[in-house]
């Protein structure tokens, strides 16, 4: 494999960029906000630093030795180190859940753009407040919208995965975090003097409001999965073009520590709004649309900010959305194919699957296809969708990692992979990913079938 990033800085950004996304300004206010607020958020913050932050690191890290596709990566550090085994398996899977989770991310992506498109053409600043929480349901009932904005995505997607990864995939990450973080802390200092902070405040990190139940528990080792992107192969890829230099735990903990700004300031954002109007905090996938535009219509000069932070939620959702496509082309390349018809064929099918998701937010809102079941009784396809991969999936493939980085890779190579020094921190960080996690994990899936 030639592709490579420049430099270090590159590659922190890069990684950067496809760990922040709608998982983080989308999906954690509006699951924290079904969940109940502070025992979510305590749970997530445990679950990303010793489930998913150690899992992601072993993900990377076979990414870095593999040297190829994911599927070809696993099998090879397999058979270098300790022999063979069926790990490739996780690597297919993977692959296909990749293009799964593109197909909702494309659907939601594709409804933040046409926000950015409303607040320039239209703009929020002369709307009531009840016409602005209609817009969200507006958006979802009209299929023919929501499926202009989600081809309309793909298809830049799938552009700059076919343009190749150093160039298209750099400039937008190196430009985006700083501009994302500014932006943000300004709005949430905005919507904190306007809306009810006090009550965001104690929702997010008071006791009046902790509780825990499974579901809870679950959602949140779900996010914390979700919002690093392990589990499904995507960083493996990135590990594949990391340079030689970069020292890998420091990385991710850099990676780590934006990923979880981003979402808590995407919090200060939101919920002082939701606790200042009519919207509920479990008011779903639509809890952002229903509320960022009840900020901008007070904002001066508002439908620029709007224009500009829903077009840098876009570009944020897209290179995250790179990253899930690029490793299925990857192998898509490693059987032949060219990189643009290897894109088309992935967006293609993500197009397909994204009907789940646009109908389950239009005609098909009420259809659980799994009723039969006390679990999922009232989960629709999108809620499915979303849920067994975030819930399910990821914690199954983050295990598969720690597993095979624990056990099936030798110590010193291992060391030589995460580009550090021999001494104590290695030496807990291997005992972290021998022994805690995966017993961690090992734990809780039981737990679910129990
Ligand atoms: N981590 C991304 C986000 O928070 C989502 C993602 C998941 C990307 C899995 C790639 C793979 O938005
Ligand atoms: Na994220």
């Amino acid at each position: 494999m030639q592709t490579q990033f420049t430099s270090r800085f590159a590659f922190l950004m890069v990684t950067a960029g496809a760990a922040v996304g709608l998982g983080n300004i989308w999906a954690f206010p509006f699951v924290a906000g079904q969940s109940g607020g502070s025992g979510f958020i305590a749970i997530y913050l445990v679950a990303l630093l010793v489930l998913a932050a150690p899992a992601m690191i072993c993900e990377l890290v076979l990414g870095r030795m593999g040297q190829a596709s994911p599927p070809t990566a696993l099998a090879r550090v397999k058979v270098e180190n300790t022999g063979k085994g069926p790990w490739s398996l996780f690597g297919w899977s993977g692959l296909a859940v990749n293009i799964l989770v593109l197909s909702f991310y494309a659907v939601i992506a594709g409804q933040a753009a046409y926000f950015g498109y409303y607040a320039f053409s239209e703009g929020f600043s002369s709307m009531q407040p009840s016409a602005i929480s209609a817009l969200d349901n507006g958006f979802k009932i009209n299929m023919n919208l929501s499926m202009l904005w989600t081809i309309l995505f793909l298809g830049a997607t799938l552009t700059i995965v076919s343009l190749n990864i150093t160039k298209g995939i750099e400039n937008a990450g190196r430009y985006l975090m700083p501009s994302l973080f500014v932006l943000l802390i300004g709005l949430a200092l905005y919507s904190m003097s306007i809306g009810n902070a006090k009550a965001a405040l104690n929702f997010l990190f008071g006791m009046d409001s902790f509780s825990l139940t499974t579901g809870v528990f679950m959602a949140a080792v779900g996010q914390a999965f979700f919002t690093l992107s392990v589990g499904i192969c995507s960083l493996m890829m990135y590990g594949a073009y990391m340079g030689k230099d970069i020292h890998l735990p420091k990385a991710v903990s850099w990676i780590v520590l934006m990923d979880l700004m981003v979402a808590i300031i995407a919090g200060l954002v939101i919920f002082p709004l939701v606790f200042a109007s009519d919207v509920t905090p479990d008011a779903g996938p639509g809890l952002i649309f229903m509320t960022l535009p009840l900020l901008f219509a007070k904002l001066p000069a508002g439908d620029a900010v709007a224009t500009f932070f829903f077009l840098m939620l876009t570009v944020a959702a897209l290179t995250s959305s790179i990253s899930m496509m690029a490793p299925v082309v990857a192998r898509l390349e490693e059987a032949g194919l060219r990189r643009i018809t290897g894109a088309f064929i992935v967006a293609g099918i993500a197009f397909v699957l994204s009907f789940m998701t646009i109908l389950s937010f239009g005609p098909m809102y009420d259809y659980y296809p799994l009723e039969m079941f006390e679990a999922t009784a009232e989960l629709n396809m999108f809620e499915l969708l979303r849920e067994g991969i975030n819930n399910i999936y990821l914690p199954l493939g983050g295990l598969a990692f720690t597993l095979l980085v624990g056990w099936g890779v030798r110590k010193e190579n291992l060391r030589r992979g995460f580009n550090i020094e021999e001494g104590p921190l290695f030496s807990i960080l291997h005992w972290i990913i021998k022994y805690l996690t995966p017993f961690l994990l090992l734990v809780m899936i039981a737990g679910i079938w129990l």
